[in-house]
């Protein structure tokens, strides 16, 4: 099915006369960058996020880049982060000369996994970049006491959490700073700009210094600085929408919970989980989609609603081939997730739309197609699917079998690989999802087998083959 141009956006920013006014004052008053606009918002912005320092950016990649360097974090240092994220979190760790190390997520709230970083932290660690998927603040409180344990800085990418908040206090005051984006994207924008908030005098100071050309009065530069300003005009607007921001996120948060009641009727989606204390902006509504996320992103598109996947792993990204060990929670989620529409103009009858749609594309993408074989799309094993009581032995039949039918896919962002079974012996970086494609609906009893007979909590690729030969 070719794609329509959407009808329902992903996200829509919520502009009008307001910010219009706003950017005419500013015209007005004839002082277009470095003005009172910025300090306000600053101010502004600070308060509402209950910390004493906010500087603002040109944009939320280089607010990034200016918080590690006012961190002292440069060449030779490491820098850990999850691989689910939009590219920006890692490059700008790359642009300060230092390495961003990848970690692996949670499973439910999709942000870094605190179990997972002492494994990572050497002797050149610097800080943990936590980043709040989808506006959901991570687990902060672990966060903290490993990255204390650790004698390393938490710093926050808050660029999706402009609201959020975790044991009632706002996302952005855990770390020793933390940045917020305003792209259009975000539930209040400013066209594109970004703003770091710290608790530490020093960290804005120096943050203030990069932002213009290390300037400490007029031509006299004592650090190598940027022009990374924000407009009058952006600035303006960012006051208007923090205004604006507690009702949207009220309109969110009621579209989201109605969403939630709806999918968890629908089988098959998995509906956004958010964790205890922690409270989210619903800036991105990401779902797990169990058979053919492809197939149904492709309906979904089809039929006007803009879903996307939020985000093709970074660590899988060209710019950092081989750069990471498997990250088996972040690929099997990144195969699975699928990101809905949701923004604060979202009315009942679209939101309906989307979890009616989503539901038949759902429903589709299940049928068998003539001929008794399931269309082909790929459909994964994943062993917290099974239960033993699901599991008969007479269900199993030598000839339902073939090898060939076996891929594993390494989620090198390209289409699967075949492997051979000479191809599975070589291979050990399993645990990794196993992908079947066009299954008979019997293959797909199959797969509840897998599990028991390789005994493991996960399975890996060797004991597939394994299994395959024995029965084939
Ligand atoms: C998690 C995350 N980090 C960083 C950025 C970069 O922000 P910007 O696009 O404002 O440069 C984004 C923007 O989408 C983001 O979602």
């Amino acid at each position: 099915m070719p794609e329509r141009t959407p009808h329902i956006r992903l996200a829509r920013p919520d502009l009008g006369e307001e910010e219009v006014a706003a950017v005419r004052e500013v015209f007005a008053s004839g002082v277009l960058t470095g003005g009172p606009q910025n300090a306000a918002f600053e101010r502004e912005f600070a308060a509402r996020h209950e910390v004493t320092h906010a500087v603002t950016f040109a944009s939320g990649t280089v607010a990034l880049a200016a918080m590690l360097l006012a961190e002292g974090i440069g060449p030779g240092d490491e820098v850990i982060v999850p691989s689910m994220t939009f590219i920006a979190t890692a490059t700008a760790v790359r642009h300060v000369g230092a390495t961003p190390v990848f970690a692996d997520i949670d499973p439910d709230t999709f942000t870094i996994d605190p179990a997972a970083i002492p494994a990572l932290v050497t002797s050149r660690t610097r800080a943990v970049l936590t980043v709040h998927y989808a506006g959901q603040p991570a687990a902060l409180d672990a966060l903290l006491k490993v990255c204390s344990d650790h004698g390393i800085a938490l710093l926050e990418d808050a660029a999706q959490a402009v609201g959020g908040s975790y044991r009632g206090r706002p996302a952005g005051s855990f770390g020793r700073s933390a940045m917020f984006s305003f792209t259009p994207t975000k539930n209040i924008t400013t066209g594109e700009g970004g703003i770091v908030v710290t608790g530490e005098a020093a960290v804005a100071g120096r943050l203030r210094l990069l932002r213009n050309h290390g300037q400490t009065r007029l031509y006299q530069h004592e650090i190598l600085g940027y022009n990374w300003r924000l407009t009058e005009m952006q600035a303006a607007i960012g006051r208007v929408q923090l205004r604006k921001l507690d009702g949207i996120l009220a309109r969110k948060r009621a579209s989201a919970a109605w969403m939630n009641d709806r999918l968890a009727r629908v089988p098959g989606v998995t509906p956004p989980r958010v964790a205890p204390h922690a409270c989210s902006t619903h800036m991105l509504y990401t779902v797990l989609v169990d058979h053919g996320r492809d197939a149904v992103l492709a309906h979904l598109l089809a039929h006007g609603i803009e879903a996307r996947v939020y985000f093709p792993p970074v660590h899988l990204q060209p710019v950092f081939a081989g750069q990471s060990g498997p990250l088996p929670v972040t690929e099997d989620v990144a195969a699975r997730m699928l990101s809905l529409p949701m923004h604060a103009q979202l009315t009942p009858a679209e939101l309906g739309e989307i979890a009616d749609r989503l539901e038949a594309a759902v429903r589709e993408t299940r049928l068998p197609a003539p001929g008794g074989r399931v269309a082909d799309r790929p459909c994964w094993i994943r062993p917290c699917w099974i239960r033993p009581c699901w599991i008969r032995p007479c269900w199993i039949r030598p000839c339902w079998i073939r090898p060939c039918w076996i891929h594993q896919r390494r989620m090198r962002l390209g289409t699967p690989a075949t492997v051979t079974p000479a191809g599975w012996s070589r291979m050990t970086t399993a645990p990794a999802p196993i992908m079947v494609p066009a299954p008979t609906r019997r293959f797909c009893r199959m797969q509840a087998f897998v599990p028991k007979v390789t005994s493991s909590p996960t399975v890996t690729a060797p004991a597939m083959l394994a299994f395959i030969r024995k029965v084939a």
